[in-house]
């Protein structure tokens, strides 16, 4: 008799699972919810879609319904309607993301359905050029909207033609966040890393790539400015000595000649005073 062990042991597990399994009134109660179908946003002439949920399956009294985008309710989506819409009035990437619409109940927890609204990345920030000295370090980014979030790739330009980053010297570092992107150079080499730099970033539907320009300059640029201030400082000095030199020989009649004028003005207007009192005495 070596196998009426393991017989009462399968029956035993057998009931316990039967057990566990929820029973049939509760299955009907669960709420369903039948939503729209994930949509792509595309890029020309798009027009508005309208996200819908409708509550099919009641569990308990409705207490309201509202729409998650990103995680985040949507301002002024919350109602009390077993039917729900939302509409996207004009659809770009940035509309983009995981719409969820939420149903809550009075006497069971909530239940709600997602909808994926997917478009191209479109990078909405970088920088157009970088300018450092040899020596520094230079940093570049790309930021994108479009969901689903993009895998981020940097290239750089030589001999035409982008290729992955040689990073033999070790000098090279990227960051990758779900919607941004971060190249960085350690102890710029003047002769090695002036060019393009592209960051291309890449999702289910589509790619989209930027370029940034990097420039190193010498050590000596530093010292540009001050020796621009220098000779701007020269300059000045040598145009007030010139001015001044030219401005003496002048001043000598410059200065007779308003107050002559002046004089007779002020003792013909004084003569005239007198003439006049003279008169009416
Ligand atoms: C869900 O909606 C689709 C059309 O949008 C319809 O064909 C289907 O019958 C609906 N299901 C239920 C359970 O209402
Ligand atoms: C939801 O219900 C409305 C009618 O009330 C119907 O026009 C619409 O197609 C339904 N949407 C889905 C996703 O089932
Ligand atoms: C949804 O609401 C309408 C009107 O309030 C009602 O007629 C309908 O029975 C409801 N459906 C469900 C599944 O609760
Ligand atoms: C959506 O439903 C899941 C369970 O299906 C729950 O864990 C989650 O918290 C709900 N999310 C929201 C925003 O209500
Ligand atoms: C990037 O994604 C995070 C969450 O994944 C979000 O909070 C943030 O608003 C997004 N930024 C942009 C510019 O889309
Ligand atoms: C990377 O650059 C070094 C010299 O800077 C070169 O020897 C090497 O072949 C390059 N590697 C690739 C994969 O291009
Ligand atoms: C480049 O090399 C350095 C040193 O080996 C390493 O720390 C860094 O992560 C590398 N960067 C990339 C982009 O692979
Ligand atoms: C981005 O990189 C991917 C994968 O290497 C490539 O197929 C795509 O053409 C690139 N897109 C752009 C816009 O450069």
């Amino acid at each position: 008799m070596p196998r009426s062990g393991p017989l009462p042991a399968a029956f035993s597990l057998l009931l316990l699972t039967a057990a566990l399994l929820p029973a049939p009134s509760v299955a009907q109660n669960e709420p369903r919810i039948n939503a729209s179908e994930d949509v792509t946003i595309q890029v020309y002439g798009q027009a508005a879609i309208t996200l819908q949920c409708n509550l099919t399956t009641s569990p308990s009294p409705l207490s309201a319904s509202y729409w998650v985008k990103n995680g985040e309710e949507i301002p002024g989506t919350r109602k009390t309607s077993n039917t729900t819409e939302y509409k996207i009035l004009k659809p770009r990437a940035e509309e983009s993301g995981e719409y969820l619409c939420v149903f809550v109940f009075s006497n069971s927890p909530v239940a709600n359905a997602t909808i994926e609204v997917r478009a191209i990345p479109d990078i909405t920030g970088h920088k157009r050029s970088e300018n450092k000295n040899e020596g520094q370090e230079a940093l570049m980014y790309c930021k994108s909207v479009g969901f689903p979030h993009p895998e981020w790739v940097w290239r750089k330009k030589v001999n035409g033609v982008f290729e992955d980053i040689n990073n033999s010297s070790g000098r090279f570092f990227i960051s990758n966040k779900d919607n941004y992107t971060e190249l960085s150079i350690t102890n710029l080499q003047i002769n090695e890393d002036p060019g393009e730099y592209q960051c291309n970033a890449t999702n289910q539907i589509g790619s989209t790539s930027v370029t940034t320009i990097l420039r190193v300059r010498s050590h000596l640029a530093p010292l540009w400015p001050f020796l621009g201030i220098l000779a701007e400082i020269f300059i000045l000095v040598f145009i007030i000595v010139i001015y001044e030199k030219r401005k003496r020989p002048d001043e000598v009649p410059d200065d007779d000649e308003p107050a002559g004028p002046m004089k007779t003005n002020s003792t013909n207007n004084h003569k005239d005073k007198n003439l006049r009192q003279r008169n009416t005495n």
